[in-house]
């Protein structure tokens, strides 16, 4: 198959452009005019192209609804633990059909949003039983849907009640990861480091757990307090340090000298009225950064939400429109340490999404109001329903 345009490939910059897929793949990018003939041939015209979007940071396995809860912290009410142990009950009350029904939509409102590939985490189970049965149930949504889901088991999300900070970082490292591991459940481990929820040594014993397993670390950082989380994700070689808010020089400096990503999330950020991540810092200084949305039960409800997630990138966070596009493409893959997605270069999977729109700036421009007109996963294309 070979696909052209007139508009711009991005965020490369390429205009007019020509890409061949074969079984699956990107065979060859470059100018159409040195494009090899092909029988299957589509033009896109003046659309602006991109990867597919890469979101590496989503909570989509809950039930309930916390609206009011947001509009209460908007008072003034403190964000703590009680509201997501709120969503705990009531997740852990929602039968399978239920929550695989709420998964798959979320999921699917993230690809009619141009999103192919998509990290899902479990933490609103926080028991052996549940936590292993929201991880089957990601797996069993993700064979429905055609993007790509990457699990990540988070049962270090928030401290059950009756027990304490310590003892359940005790029962995730030594009970419920060498469950995770054996069943093959995730392919990460993620812990809540904060104060008021993981200190850094249950963080530690969780990653140790992790790395013993077999599976890779990512960790929720420096959102609420700085903690040194950051620091501690890159002492454990973590495939991403996420959130950030808090994150000082010196924190930028040892996440830069690192191979851990910094993966922004500046959704929740300002549904919080949290300060804002050192987007520009950490640019400067040489970090891998990328971006996502945080898609979660509590502080951002938005799946679907990318194209607006690059845009608060480009306009909040002082990125260019370029860094946030690429920190949403490339920079998700990377904080998934993936290279076969993110990117369109001959050797990765045709994940292809055609906008509506000319020039990547739209993002900026229309904040959140960019919408894909095709999308192609594997060089499949996808029916975009709705
Ligand atoms: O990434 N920070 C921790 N977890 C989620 C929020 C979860 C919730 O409040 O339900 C987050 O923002
Ligand atoms: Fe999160």
């Amino acid at each position: 198959m070979l696909l052209t345009g007139t508009g711009r490939l991005a965020p490369a910059g390429l205009s007019p452009w020509a890409i061949v897929v074969r079984d699956g793949r990107i065979a060859w990018v470059g100018d159409p005019a040195d494009a090899p003939p092909d029988a299957e041939r589509i033009d896109l015209g003046h659309a602006l192209v991109t990867p597919g979007l890469v979101d590496s940071h989503t909570h989509p396995v809950f039930a309930g609804d916390r609206s009011d809860e947001a509009a209460a912290r908007l008072e003034g009410a403190p964000y703590t633990e009680g509201g997501i142990l709120r969503t705990v009950r009531e997740t852990r009350a929602a039968d399978d059909a239920t929550l695989e029904r709420l998964v798959e939509a979320r999921l699917r409102a993230a690809l009619a949003a141009g999103t192919t590939t998509v990290e899902c985490k479990s933490g609103y189970g926080l028991s052996l039983d549940e936590e292993l049965r929201h991880l089957r149930i990601i797996g069993r949504v993700a064979g429905r849907v055609p993007l790509r889901v990457v699990r990540t088991f988070l049962g270090a999300h928030a401290v059950p009640p009756g027990t304490s900070a310590a003892e359940h970082a005790a029962h995730v490292a030594d009970d419920m990861i060498p469950a995770v591991g054996r069943e093959g459940l995730a392919d990460f481990v993620d812990v809540f480091a904060d104060d008021g929820f993981f200190d850094l040594d249950a963080a530690e014993r969780i990653g140790r757990a992790a790395a013993a397993a077999g599976l890779g670390l990512r960790l929720h950082a420096e959102q609420l307090t700085r903690t040194g989380a950051a620091e501690l994700g890159v002492r454990l070689g973590a495939a991403s340090v996420d959130h950030l808010e808090q994150l000082d020089e010196a924190g930028v400096r040892a996440v830069a000298a690192s191979s851990t990503v910094a993966t922004l999330l500046p959704a929740p950020a300002i549904v919080l009225r949290d300060r804002l991540p050192p987007a520009r810092a950490l640019l400067e200084a040489g970090a891998s950064v990328a971006l996502a949305s945080d898609a979660n039960a509590g502080t951002f409800g938005g799946f679907g939400a990318m194209p607006l997630v690059i845009g608060l990138g480009a306009t909040l966070l002082g990125m260019t429109v370029v860094e946030a596009l690429t920190a949403a493409t490339s920079g998700g893959a990377a904080a998934l340490r993936r290279d076969d997605v993110g990117a369109l270069r001959p050797g990765t999977a045709a994940d292809l999404v055609a906008w509506d729109a000319e020039h990547e700036g739209a993002f900026a421009l229309r904040l959140g109001s960019v919408r894909p007109s095709r999308v192609w996963i594997s060089g499949e294309e996808i029916g975009l329903s709705g």
